[in-house]
């Protein structure tokens, strides 16, 4: 599967073009990807899911803290879907929190830090909603703790996909984006937990990197 591509040398757009929250403006770049391109691109990720999974009760299982924006948007227009034709599909929902990042860095060790039991999965088609994938490492993670409570069905979206030399090759099934290898952060991703609250997804650039590291 593809998703759109942003390119290396994305322009993207200037700050002032958009809203942005005035304590970010002396940390970000550019907006790589505006809120509503990533809206329109999610309504058609939900179309496509529909298409594929809608046979069968889905339960869709959000990894916390950075799908939880992605994740409500994309049941929502799911739900829509659900509403407006003769077809529609149960939809449940469930969490799993997953820790694998400090700064800017993505760390070996990928730790499960809370959400329901896995095993309710058991026999269920699931859809899991990832932010981004960079190396690969914390889906291939999950989709191991997984498969030991066998589902009959997973499937993966990934809002972005980042084009890296660490990639371990994993690829999700559902794409919207590939980006640049850079630290993105807004649109409920973070960079030590800032940044969740800013709707665009933007470059951060160096200095931010500094003034929030831990
Ligand atoms: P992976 O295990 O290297 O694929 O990393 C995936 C996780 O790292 C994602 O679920 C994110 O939480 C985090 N991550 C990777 N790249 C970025 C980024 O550019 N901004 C914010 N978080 C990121
Ligand atoms: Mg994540």
């Amino acid at each position: 599967p593809r998703g759109g591509r942003i390119p290396d040398d994305e322009k993207g757009y200037k700050l002032d073009l958009f809203c942005v929250p005035k304590h970010y403006e002396e940390d970000l770049d550019q907006v790589i990807i505006p809120h509503g391109l990533i809206m329109d691109r999610t309504e058609r990720l939900a179309r496509d899911i529909v298409r594929d999974m809608g046979g069968h009760h889905i339960v869709a299982l959000c990894v916390l803290k950075g799908g939880y924006t992605f994740f409500a948007d994309l049941l929502d227009y799911i739900k829509a879907l659900n509403q407006n034709s003769d077809k529609s599909v149960p939809l449940t929902v469930d969490f799993i929190r997953l820790k694998s990042y400090c700064n800017d860095q993505s760390t070996n060790i990928v730790k499960v830090i809370g959400g329901d039991e896995l095993s309710t999965l058991t026999g269920k088609n699931v859809l899991i909603v990832e932010d981004i994938v960079e190396t690969g490492r914390t889906m291939e993670t999950l989709l191991s703790l997984l498969s030991e409570c066998n589902p009959k069905m997973v499937k993966v979206v990934s809002l972005l996909v980042k084009r890296t030399p660490r990639s371990s090759g994993y690829r999700p099934d559902y794409i919207g984006f590939e980006v640049p290898d850079s630290f993105l952060v807004g649109y409920a991703l973070d960079y030590n937990e800032y940044f969740r609250d800013l709707s665009h997804i933007c470059i951060l650039n160096e200095n931010a990197k500094e003034k929030y590291k831990v």
